[in-house]
């Protein structure tokens, strides 16, 4: 058998006949072009002795549709762990501002496939003119852009820590990133609650500006009662125009005194939770904030839920290399990208 249609072969699903025709059978119209088949459908439309079109890589591609008809059997098998529907694009860029020293924020327009996303979920960005850095990047949705005015898309809020962030800081407007999402658990408010408290540290704030505005877009839906922000200092202490816009109360909180209170973010948060008790907590930020928050949850038995930072090579479960230990089954390990980033406190130990 040829090569190429040996590997053909071995993409069709299971307990299927594979051979192109029955042997001395060809229908009319079917010819052999070297060892390749053509003219006869095979299962799902997908051309039998042909290898399936890789998706093209400027157009919204849909991965891992549970349909698995638009790209046929070999990408409905590729299927993240959590099993959502994501897709991988060229994102072009809208904008790209420095908002604070170190820290940026960049809007970009990638077609409407991310409007299914939701706070708490990230996206993996990536740079195409080169191969370094290889990898892509996790970042949270900080916003979603669906207005008139704007295109589809999301905005990123990014501190510049190492070789990425250092490029993504340099990207204008027009430039393409790779992007592959939304990926991950997002916060999850259950009905019922109606008091929502979140803490974060740095530009832990970031999800939680997506989670403000599309909490406030559903009337049903509990609003945010307050916001624990804490930093180094006051460069660190972002969007809080954004939360005066929409009317949420914020508490500053810095290391060093510069902005807010001098004191650790958890301890306004304590005081608030020893006056008034919320329905739920949220919390993203640095792995020492979560750990002290979930300490205090823990004692006031308030529901929370954490997103936790791990290192990311792939964001879709298969490179296993952002495990998390669980709580509940020791033996199991928790995969960030998958079953996070955003875990119920009672899931996970912070150590
Ligand atoms: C789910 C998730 C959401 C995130 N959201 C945001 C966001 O909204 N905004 C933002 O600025 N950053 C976010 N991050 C962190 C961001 O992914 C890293 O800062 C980025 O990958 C650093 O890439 P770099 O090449 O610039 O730095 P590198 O050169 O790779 O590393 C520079 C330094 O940053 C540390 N670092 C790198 N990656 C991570 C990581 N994933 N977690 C913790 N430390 C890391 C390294 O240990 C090193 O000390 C998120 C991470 C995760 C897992
Ligand atoms: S980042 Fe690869 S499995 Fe989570």
């Amino acid at each position: 058998m040829h090569p190429v249609q040996h590997r053909a072969v071995l993409l069709l699903p299971r307990g299927e006949d594979h051979r192109p025709f029955p042997r001395g059978h060809r229908p009319a119209g079917a010819k052999r072009q070297g060892s390749r088949v053509q003219g006869a459908e095979g299962p799902r439309g997908m051309k039998k002795g042909r290898i399936p079109p890789t998706p093209t890589r400027n157009s919204d591609s849909d991965f891992f549709s549970s349909d698995p008809r638009p790209l046929g059997p070999f990408y409905s098998r590729l299927r993240p762990a959590n099993g959502q529907l994501m897709i991988q694009t060229l994102a072009t860029v809208i904008r790209n501002e420095m908002i604070a020293p170190g820290y940026g924020r960049v809007a970009l327009a990638c077609g409407e496939g991310l409007s299914r996303a939701r706070p708490g979920q990230f996206v993996m960005l990536g740079f195409t003119d080169a191969i370094d850095p290889l990898l892509r990047r996790p970042f949270s949705i900080h916003r979603l852009l669906a207005g008139e005015a704007e295109a589809h898309g999301i905005e990123v809020l990014y501190k510049v820590v190492g070789h990425a962030t250092r490029r993504l800081s340099r990207v204008s407007t027009g430039e393409a990133l790779s992007l592959l999402g939304p990926l991950g658990r997002g916060f999850q408010v259950p009905p019922g609650v109606k008091r929502l408290s979140c803490v974060a540290g740095g530009f832990g704030i970031a999800p939680f500006v997506f989670l403000a505005e599309w909490l406030q877009g559903r009337p049903s839906a509990p609003a945010v009662t307050e916001i624990f922000l804490g930093g180094r200092s006051q460069d660190d202490l972002l969007c809080t125009a954004d939360f005066e816009r929409l009317g949420i109360p914020v508490r500053l909180t810095t290391d060093d005194g510069s902005c807010g209170e001098q004191c650790r973010v958890t301890d306004p948060f304590a005081a608030a939770l020893e006056r008034e008790r919320p329905d739920l907590v949220l919390a993203c930020g640095p792995k020492a904030m979560l750990a002290c928050v979930l300490g205090i949850v823990r004692a006031h038995r308030i529901p929370c839920q954490l997103s936790i930072e791990a290192m990311m090579a792939c964001g879709m479960g298969a490179c296993l290399g952002c495990a998390v230990e669980g709580r509940r089954d020791p033996s199991r390990f928790l995969h960030a990208c998958v079953d996070g980033p955003v875990f119920d406190a009672e899931e996970i130990d912070l150590g």
